[in-house]
């Protein structure tokens, strides 16, 4: 198992789109090792492959503090949504940086394990919230992107001030 790099914005790389998952091989068991591995050490509730330059479609989550297996999913889908509310997010791409966004807090997602079996599950508060999250990554969108507008542009204007500074 490896620690990985975890991309950081304005990386573009953070801006593509990740495909589905097709070979449930060795390299992909690497990948969703090293996934974990990366999330404990940095203590975040979530992560995903493109979070660390690999464009595919794996996502980890950890709600139990590092006490539990992180949850695996791979190629997920959200079937149903449901009760959106206003929640506090984060993200390890983007330090510093707390933000309110509305979510669905009740969702039923369709997934596939580790070796390619296929799965269904409920998720509901924090759990759904953060798969949500997850999944925006898989198509290069940020949870800054959901920001209402006079916040985004605070939060652009305070990370290129922060570039111009860092040169
Ligand atoms: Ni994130």
């Amino acid at each position: 198992m490896a620690l990985l790099a975890i991309l950081e914005y304005p990386d573009p790389r953070l801006r593509l789109t990740s495909q589905p998952v097709e070979a449930f091989d060795a390299s992909l068991g690497r990948l969703v090792d090293d996934l974990c591995e990366t999330l404990r050490a940095s203590k975040g509730i979530g992560l995903a492959a493109p979070q660390t330059g690999d464009r595919r479609q794996v996502l980890v989550i950890d709600l139990s503090g590092g006490k539990a297996e992180p949850e695996i999913y791979i190629n997920p889908e959200i079937l149903a949504s449901t009760a959106p509310g206003l929640v506090e997010e984060s993200c390890l791409s983007v330090p510093g940086v707390v933000g309110n966004v509305v979510r669905a807090t009740q969702v039923r997602v369709r997934a596939r394990d580790r070796s390619g079996e296929a799965f269904e599950r409920d998720l509901e508060g924090m759990s759904a919230v953060c798969l949500q999250h997850e999944m925006d990554h898989l198509v290069g969108k940020l949870f800054v992107d959901r920001l209402p507008l006079l916040r985004r542009l605070r939060f652009r204007f305070a990370a290129s001030r922060a570039r111009a500074q860092a040169a």
